[in-house]
């Protein structure tokens, strides 16, 4: 079947397409429907389904006799170790963690957060859970106390578990002293943190509240699989909004696993057996999705790699992994693949290995520009795949669906909507616009199965974030068009959040952090353009009357305390001292106008502007950190 027969057999039945996709799932009661709309504009799947996730993705690959194919393969340049886990031996890994965590009381609906860096016993944490029907939230490593804190008073975690240390380039990152912070800043403290001691840092364990991984397993029962409804959230991932306070996107666990488990060979055209390597981090939606369960689910093998594109060792790393381990499907950020191409412009690295087995490049995570794009394809000679999703979705709106059929691909877009989206392009009064008309992307409801049915404990927030702006329709936070083809282009966020080296940051929580800083009175904080990451935030501070202090070191205590507040991922470098904020009459910060002078584009003085020579002032301040030039 094409592309077009596919989709349109999706908008024809799509409760249909649904139920056939969600027979590639064990259920331990098949659902008998797959949409539950009663409580619209809150929508559900296989509500009446049981059916557990860690079987699906391990144990029902053993039953079926493939137990002696690799599931994870753990590779880690950073510590020079390597190593393979079967899926048997991950069954038995991960029911040993899950029966020490249910000797502690971890039960079906109880929270865990994982504080992990890139080692397997991460995916083995979040399958540990998944067997009880317990709810993960696993938070990235490159945030701070305070952002695992407010994450922890959210969503009040029976247990954390945590390693002692990650390993970045030239740092040991002291997870277990940032693990005890956030505990001490939170108001609701977990009954037991699970620590994982790493031979690079072994951290000291808190009497009567910490055990050790090893050790808290010894002798206990191994945990059988715990069905659950096809509702029941599988986990939360918190995510940046507009203001500091995140937002904790539900996946429920029926959806998850039919959504995941067809996008494997639907959108990544990889056959269970086939080894599948997404390159990020365990902590976004792209690890949850295709580091762990997209490709376990499906039966792939999967690669934990502890490393950077560059420097750990050099810019072939992507390459010899991909070779060494017969990677098929390959998914990384654009940033990856720009910071590979400065060091490595010519390819002479890729060119040292074999990687004939490579087959596709998968990009998403933020705009893929085309020198990047034409790049990969000149250096791999494989379709390389621009596509957008986001947290909330859970895996691809819109992609080139090779698994289904090799679309002509579009350099700058990400090619058509997947199965289950109705994409739209939205006026301000929420109509649609005409091919080539650059609006606000929204999404018909229902949205498919895999994507969010609700933000944990925050209906209002949901509601008012994604489904009040234009009624009928999930608001998705882009901006862009669809051409005469069908075929989509990202353009822009249409609020605050910003992309670093493919990581959502609020430039809004940023702001907070800026302002609780004694000495400034306002601030702003914008996303300029960054050849490598994409953006890079640049605050503006306005400090208090009577401030004579130098403003460097204003400047480098605000940066430190983003750092400390937030983390070293939201990689807040520039900052710089104006007397004003460009303002309109009604007092809104023209940050969009901001950006433009930064990136040195053309823009149109905003009629409202309050006093137009204060973007003269902007420009000065940029040119003396290297931008608006
Ligand atoms: N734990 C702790 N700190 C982390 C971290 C983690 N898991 N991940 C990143 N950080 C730190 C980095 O060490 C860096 O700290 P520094 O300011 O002391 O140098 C900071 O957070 C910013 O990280 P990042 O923006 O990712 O830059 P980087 O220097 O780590 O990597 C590139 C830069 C060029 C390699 C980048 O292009 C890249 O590939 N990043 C990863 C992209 C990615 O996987 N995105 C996920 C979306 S799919
Ligand atoms: P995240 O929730 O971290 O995955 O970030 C989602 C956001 O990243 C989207 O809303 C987009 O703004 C951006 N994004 C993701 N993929 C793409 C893409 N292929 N092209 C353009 N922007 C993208």
């Amino acid at each position: 079947m094409s592309y077009s027969e596919v989709y349109s057999g999706w908008k024809n039945d799509p409760e249909g397409f649904w139920m056939e996709a969600a027979k590639g799932i064990d259920w331990d009661k098949a659902p008998s429907k797959a949409l539950h709309d009663q409580n619209a504009p809150i929508y559900s799947w296989f509500d009446d389904g049981l059916v557990n996730t860690c079987y699906n993705a391990v144990d029902r690959h053993v039953e079926a006799g493939r137990g002696a194919q690799t599931a994870i393969i753990y590779d880690s340049p950073i510590t020079q170790t390597k190593h393979k886990i079967s899926y048997t031996e991950l069954r038995s890994r991960v029911a040993s963690l899950a029966g020490a965590l249910r000797a502690k009381g971890v039960e079906k609906g109880d929270r865990v957060i994982i504080y992990m860096p890139m080692v397997p016993e991460a995916l083995e944490a979040m399958l540990a859970c998944a067997r009880l029907g317990a709810v993960h939230s696993v938070v990235f490593g490159g945030f701070a106390s305070n952002e695992l804190a407010v994450r922890i008073d959210d969503c009040k975690p029976k247990a954390i578990i945590a390693a002692s240390c990650g390993i970045e380039p030239g740092r040991v990152v002291h997870y277990k002293p940032l693990l005890d912070g956030a505990i001490d800043l939170a108001g609701h403290k977990p009954d037991f943190c699970v620590i994982f001691q790493r031979e690079q840092e072994v951290a000291h364990l808190e009497d009567g509240r910490d055990v050790d991984w090893h050790g808290f397993q010894y002798g206990v029962e191994p945990a059988e699989c715990v069905p659950v409804e096809g509702s029941h959230p599988a986990y939360i991932l918190y995510t940046s909004g507009t203001t500091g306070a995140p937002k904790g996107v539900i996946r429920a666990t029926g959806g998850h696993l039919v959504a995941l488990n067809w996008s494997m060979k639907a959108i990544y055209n990889v056959e269970p057996g086939d080894v599948f390597w997404a390159a990020s981090d365990v902590g976004w939606v792209v690890g949850h999705s295709y580091i762990c369960y997209g490709p376990l689910i499906h039966g792939n093998t999967t690669i934990v790699f502890e490393g950077k594109p560059v420097g750990t060792p050099d810019a072939g790393t992507f390459w010899r992994v991909i070779a060494e381990h017969g990677v098929k499907s390959f998914f990384t950020a654009p940033t990856a693949i720009r910071a590979v191409k400065r060091e490595d412009p010519k390819g002479e690295m890729a060119a040292q290995y074999d990687l004939s087995c490579l087959k596709a490049l998968y990009l998403a995570g933020e705009r893929a520009d085309p020198d990047t794009i034409e790049w990969a394809q000149n250096l791999l000679k494989v379709p390389v795949i621009d596509h957008w999703w986001q947290t909330e979705t859970g895996f691809a709106i819109a992609a080139n669906p090779l698994g289904i059929e090799q679309l002509p691909v579009k350099i700058g877009s990400p090619s058509v909507p997947m199965p289950g989206y109705d994409v739209q392009i939205l006026d301000e009064a929420g109509h649609p616009m005409k091919p080539g008309e650059l609006g606000a992307i929204a999404v018909k409801l229902p949205l498919p199965p895999g994507t969010l049915p609700n933000l944990w404990n925050a209906e209002d927030r949901f509601v008012k974030s994604y489904l009040t702006t234009f009624p009928g329709y999930y608001e998705t936070g882009d901006a862009g068009m669809i051409d005469q083809d069908g075929y989509l282009y990202i353009m822009a966020r249409t609020d605050d959040v910003i992309n670093v080296a493919g990581h959502r940051l609020s430039t809004g929580a940023m702001e907070e952090v800026l302002a609780g800083h004694p000495d400034v009175a306002e601030c702003a904080v914008i996303g300029v353009t960054d050849q490598l990451k994409g953006q890079m935030p640049v605050g503006f501070l306005c400090l208090n009357a009577g401030v004579n202090r130098p403003h460097e070191e204003v400047v480098a205590e605000v940066i430190k305390r983003v750092r400390d507040k937030i983390g070293p991922v939201a990689a807040f470098k520039l900052a710089v001292v104006v007397d004003r904020l460009p303002k309109t009459r009604s007092g809104k910060i023209l940050r969009g106008t901001m950006v433009k002078i930064a990136d040195g584009e053309a823009y149109k003085l905003p009629a409202t502007i309050d006093d137009p020579a204060i973007l003269d002032e902007i420009r000065d301040a940029l040119q003396t950190i290297g931008y608006a030039g």
